[in-house]
């Protein structure tokens, strides 16, 4: 096989204590239907993964939906609530659409949902659970997924290439032909797995007539492939659309959401998808950001561009997903009251409750770009009457583009653990994405995906715990970064401590050690125009798109207080206070918010500059240390990952080293102040 099945490699493990509970598999099913798509991979599922781990055959057995359990002896059970089968083994009634109960009693394991979806993820949950080497006696676990919507976006394109994509060539489309092929199926088995249920599978530039065509009939009939293979795994398909497509494709003059005409034409569209492929999950759209078409050109709000689109989709139940990256790309330098940072939510706030109630704005965890370190974007707690869903991005555009080792997870945690002070209570940003905080169902979280046509999908083998990470956050954001990282960690690799522990060290103290040896304290960029990998620390300084640093001779960083661009009061109190004021904003934003002289005395007590200086020799010889330890495994894990991975280190730790003294020198000739260590500093 030309690539992994990532964590559901189903690796065999001896001596599992609780084989016995799992000698059959039972399924409660109508007899007079046949067995839906979700059913036969359910059973695929089982009966392969347990194979493979535990060596033992099982063969599905189906039993009349009306019987009793009582005929069972032993095995999987599995069936929907409102069959017999659980009358007597448990009260379901916390269950949501998605959601299973696992329970052993009387020998067998249950797995009960109100949906075959619920069924699907329960029994993902149980093969978990077992490769990971879990025990299963005694389990009793009621699990709803925490968000509604739990989704990839893919940026690939018509001819095969991915934005910012660092693990080689589209999976999904090649030479502006759609694939459907066995990637395609195990790709569904892996991301259904982590419990994803939406996938855009194209950029959300959408450029060119192949793009742009994707929904029409040119590629309709094959979309409706995949889309039916997605669904056998609860997954619906999305497509990023082209706001101009009216013109585009459609031939008229215009793209104005107010026109008639152009309304129509998006009905008509939306129809014809849904006669195709009647599961179609909805559009994605960025729009009048970086280039795209969009409302502004008519003079419309995004509101109005929204809600034509999302009129189109409703009666079909479908949803429209509109990106909130909309800022001035064409920003002058000398420019120092307009900020890039506060466009989401310029542009947003005043159309809080003007969105139809299938349009959910999709805005990005931070207020800029996905750089190592930002605050959280205020417009979370800025919207009180609009669905909201968070982005964050898997694909390490900023983070090291999968040649380094960034485990996201812990970033991705502080995000969603973030107050935004909307409300009294519940206004974490989980509780906002997950519609706890005003009652919302179209909510959830999204990630841009790391995924190509490399062998292992992710370019880097240690990339392949942020994909992961993504489905099981989305799915519960209340577990933990170690949690989440153990579960991928077992799953992959044998069952040894000395694996266990280096792996988990790397990956939990990596996004750390990446933010140390590369721009300090939350400040951003510094790097490469264009392609984004590597150190330039005046790469974007004197540049139209508003990511400027304003390094001098006494200091740096931007002034987002009231004196400067008034950002900082965006936020709801106490959080505005708090930034204001730079003694009481969190020292990892510190460059963010303000403007600091190079001699500043930070908590810790050290100068600004010493700390830049300690940090970037500090992050070097913590790549070192991750050599040193991947390097012991060599041996005890699969040589190609072993191998892969020890490549990437090596490719890390000379592009750490490069960042380390392009920092320090720059800002050494900047300040002129020594090390007060006297390490090498280049002059
Ligand atoms: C970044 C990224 C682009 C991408 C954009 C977006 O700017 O560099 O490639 O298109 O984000 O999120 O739309």
């Amino acid at each position: 096989m030309s690539y992994s099945q990532c964590w559901l490699v189903y690796n065999s493990i001896d001596n599992y204590k609780d084989k016995d509970l799992l000698t059959d598999l039972h399924i409660y099913y109508e007899k007079d239907n046949a067995l839906s798509n979700i059913m036969n991979n359910i059973i695929k599922e089982l009966t392969q993964g347990l194979n493979s781990i535990l060596n033992i055959k099982i063969s599905a057995n189906i039993i009349d939906g009306k019987e009793t359990s009582s005929s069972i002896k032993s095995g999987i059970v599995l069936g929907l609530t409102g069959q017999n089968v659980i009358n007597d083994i448990a009260d379901t009634e916390q269950l949501t659409e998605e959601g299973y109960l696992l329970k052993e009693a009387n020998q067998c394991i249950y797995i009960i949902g109100k949906t075959e979806k619920g069924l699907l993820y329960g029994a993902f949950d149980l093969l978990r659970r077992i490769a990971t080497g879990e025990g299963i006696r005694g389990l009793k676990v009621i699990e709803n997924p925490k968000n509604t919507l739990r989704m990839l976006n893919h940026w690939d394109n018509m001819d095969g290439s991915i934005e910012r994509g660092y693990s080689g060539e589209s999976f999904f489309m090649k030479k502006e032909e759609i694939l459907v092929n066995q990637r395609t199926i195990d790709y569904a088995r892996i991301v259904a797995s982590i419990g994803i249920n939406c996938v855009v599978i194209n950029n959300v530039n959408v450029r060119g007539s192949a793009a742009t065509g994707l929904i029409t009939d040119r590629y309709l009939n094959k979309l409706k492939e995949m889309a039916e293979i997605f669904e056998g795994y609860g997954i619906k398909l999305y497509l990023s659309a082209n706001f101009a497509a009216p013109m585009e494709i459609g031939g008229y003059k215009t793209a104005d959401p107010l026109d008639q005409g152009v309304a129509d034409w998006w009905k008509e569209c939306v129809q014809n998808i849904y006669k195709i492929i009647p599961g179609f999950g909805g559009f994605l759209i960025k729009a009048d950001s970086e280039g795209r078409p969009g409302p502004f050109t008519y003079n419309r709000t995004h509101a109005d561009g929204a809600n034509v689109l999302a009129r189109a989709l409703k009666p079909f139940g479908g949803l429209l997903v509109w990106r909130c990256f909309v800022y001035n790309c064409q920003q002058d330098w000398r420019d120092y009251k307009t900020d890039r940072a506060r466009a989401a939510y310029d542009n947003f706030m005043g159309l809080d409750g003007k969105f139809d109630d299938n349009v959910i704005l999709q805005i990005k965890n931070g207020p800029m770009d996905f750089q190592v370190r930002e605050p959280v974007t205020p417009l979370f707690g800025g919207l009180k009457n609009t669905n909201m869903i968070l982005e964050v991005q898997a694909a390490q555009e900023y983070t090291g583009q999968q040649k380094h080792v960034c485990y996201l997870i812990p970033m991705w945690k502080e995000v969603l653990e973030f107050n935004t002070y909307a409300k009294e209570t519940n206004a974490t940003i989980a509780d906002i994405v997950s519609g706890k905080t005003y009652n919302q169902t179209h909510t959830g979280m999204a990630a841009v995906s790391n995924t190509g046509d490399d062998f292992n999908w992710t370019g880097h083998d240690l990339a392949g715990a942020n994909l992961y990470g993504f489905g099981r956050l989305s799915w519960n954001t209340e577990l933990s970064s170690e949690q989440i990282a153990a579960e991928w960690i077992k799953q992959i690799f044998p069952h040894k401590d000395k694996v266990y522990k280096a792996i988990m060290d790397i990956l939990m103290g990596s996004w750390h050690t990446y933010e140390k040896y590369t721009s300090p304290l939350g400040i951003g960029w510094m790097v490469n125009p264009n392609h984004h990998y590597g150190p330039n620390v005046d790469g974007y300084e004197y540049d139209r798109w508003g990511t400027y640093h304003r390094a001098n001779r006494n200091g740096m960083g931007v002034d987002r207080t009231k004196a400067g661009t008034g950002y900082a009061s965006q936020y709801n109190e106490p959080n505005a206070s708090m930034y204001e004021q730079k003694e009481t904003c969190p020292e990892e934003l510190l460059l963010f918010f303000h403007y600091i002289p190079y001699d500043y005395k930070l908590k810790s007590g050290v100068t600004l500059i010493q700390h830049i200086y300690d940090t970037h020799f500090e992050g070097v010889q913590e790549v070192e240390k991750m050599v040193e330890e991947w390097n012991g495994l060599e041996g005890l894990i699969p040589e190609d990952i072993f191998q892969r991975v020890q490549k990437r280190l090596t490719i890390q730790l000379e592009s750490a080293k490069e960042w380390r003294d392009r920092i320090n020198t720059y800002f050494y000739r900047k300040s002129g102040v020594d090390d007060a260590k006297k390490r090498k500093i280049y002059y």
